[in-house]
């Protein structure tokens, strides 16, 4: 089973090649240190609406500093996808293999029992001129793979997605997440959980 240290010692280990459903070859690999003011352009250049949908609404250099910080120090798996021929970030893979309480009392209420052994949290951004192309959809099998290294058997959405995001809900039901039931945030809004079953293959 992939460690964190060990990806950070060799991220050549997740690294892969495709091309964007519109033709563009892309660059699958973890977050480097060297990627701060990189990943802070592509996070500024987000819509006002890809920001909300996605959560990153304060300081881009900041957040993309702490994500660089985090590489290997926490429990946080970063992975980017990036243009091959501009070296542009335009998508940003997140996992967390820690569960907040919060999470695991919203599942069990759901008869839903999550375990740090299996389960895995997991959220992504594309950049817009990416977006409803079908490049999430393209990249999924890449991220299940990520997952099953890590020995992981489910996905839950980090934060859950927001009720008024039916991009990203159709997105994840296409792909096979189902809805597990729905929170409210402390800023008010209303999200789902959703969880994926991985292939075991
Ligand atoms: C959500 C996101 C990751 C999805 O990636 P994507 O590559 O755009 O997704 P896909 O193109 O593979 O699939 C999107 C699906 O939603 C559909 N769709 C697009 N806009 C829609 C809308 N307003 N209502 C309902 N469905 C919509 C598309 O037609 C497609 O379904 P189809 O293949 O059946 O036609 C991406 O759009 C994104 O990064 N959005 C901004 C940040 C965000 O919302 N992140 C998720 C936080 S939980």
């Amino acid at each position: 089973m992939l460690t964190l240290a060990q990806i950070a010692e060799d991220p050549d280990s997740l690294r892969s090649r495709l091309e964007s459903p519109d033709g563009v070859p892309l660059v699958f690999r973890p977050l480097a240190r060297t990627d701060a003011e990189s990943l802070a352009g592509s996070l500024a250049a987000l819509s006002p609406e890809s920001r909300r949908f996605s959560g990153f609404d304060g300081d881009d250099l900041a957040a993309a500093q702490e994500l660089c910080a985090a590489i290997a120090r926490y429990d946080k798996l970063r992975l980017v996808l990036e243009e091959e021929a501009s070296a542009r970030i335009v998508g940003l893979l997140e996992f967390s293999l820690s569960l907040p309480d919060g999470d695991l009392v919203r599942y069990r209420r759901a008869g839903i029992h999550l375990d740090e052994a299996t389960d895995c949290r997991f959220g992504l951004t594309l950049a817009d001129d990416h977006q409803g192309k079908g490049l999430a959809t393209l990249v999924l099998p890449l991220v299940c793979e990520v997952a099953r290294r890590l020995g992981k058997r489910r996905i839950i959405l980090w934060g859950g997605v927001l009720a008024d995001n039916p991009r990203a809900i159709r997105y994840y039901e296409k792909n096979g997440f189902r809805r597990v039931g729905s929170f409210t945030g402390p800023d008010g809004q209303t999200s789902l959980d959703m969880i994926l079953d991985i292939d075991p293959r």
